[in-house]
């Protein structure tokens, strides 16, 4: 696949993490036995990925700015561009031994979404997508599933759980759409489940309550793919309210007349 001078600088990072992760993942698998469990070992892990991909990145393009989850903002000198890092999406899966997770790498030019990489390394899947070029997995360009009938429908979904709020409502969502559609999947990656609609694997994706970096690369390469991504109220402002609906044209619309039925109306 022939990469863009920028998407080769992205590709790079998310490699050399992702051979971090893959290393430390395999240890993970060990430690699921042990009385201790691998929980201090996966923090080690999600920080050492941040640490290669800052790195990385600024030494190829010395001054943007960055906001990383475990570093938090970092000014540069360069106010135009921005990275939006999250070195380790699926940290659950990952604790658990479950194969689910990436790394999620974008960039912000003055305020716009520029170009956008999902990197799993387990599959050895690399999903990427500049603005205006498309979107691909490994070299494979992607287009979003087709099906216009959610009853056809395979939609994923982030279900809160300890320590996360609005149970009661996420509840009320899901017997909302449930009734609807001919499958209903909670991956545990946020990052990966927009790149699984990328892709047409998932047709249709919601969640609420997630951060600048779960979603930036996934919404860019959503797009690249033809598909629909909006906050809950169908605008642009997912980044600012954590809450997202994705799919093609005509499912991202049913999801959000779906999304927006009041309690009783639920079957
Ligand atoms: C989480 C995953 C998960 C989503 C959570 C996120 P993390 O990110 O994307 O699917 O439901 O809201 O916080 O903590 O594994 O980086
Ligand atoms: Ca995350
Ligand atoms: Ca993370």
């Amino acid at each position: 696949m022939a990469y863009s001078a920028l998407m080769r600088v992205m590709v790079e990072a998310a490699r050399k993490a992702g051979r971090s992760l893959a290393r430390d993942f395999g240890e993970v698998q060990n430690l699921q036995v042990s009385m201790k469990g691998p929980g201090d070992y996966v923090s080690q892990a999600d920080r050492k990925a941040e640490e290669i991909i800052y790195t990385e990145l600024a030494r190829a393009r010395p001054g943007y700015s960055f906001l990383m989850e475990e570093r938090g903002v970092v000014e540069g000198e360069d106010a135009q561009h921005r990275w939006i890092v999250d070195p380790l999406d699926g940290t659950t899966n990952f604790l658990h031994g479950i194969p689910m997770f990436a790394i999620s790498i974008a960039l912000e030019r003055q305020g716009q979404l520029t170009a956008g990489l999902v990197y799993n390394p387990a599959m050895d899947e690399l999903y990427t997508a500049e603005r205006g070029g498309g979107a691909f997995m490994n070299d494979r360009r992607l287009r979003v599933a087709g099906r216009s009938k959610l009853s056809d429908c395979v939609i994923g979904n982030g279900i809160p759980h300890l320590g996360r709020g609005h149970h009661g409502n996420a509840l009320i969502e899901l017997r909302n759409v449930m009734g609807e559609v001919s499958g209903i999947r909670r991956m545990g990656s946020a990052a990966l489940d927009l790149a699984y609609v990328a892709a047409g694997r998932m047709d249709g994706f919601w969640e609420n309550g997630l951060s600048p970096w779960d979603m930036a690369a996934g919404i860019l390469i959503i797009r690249e793919a033809g598909g629909f991504v909006s906050d809950r109220d169908g605008g642009a402002a997912m980044l600012d309210t954590g809450g997202i609906v994705a799919g093609n044209e005509a499912i991202h619309r049913a999801l959000l007349k779906q999304l927006k039925k009041p309690a009783t109306a639920a079957r």
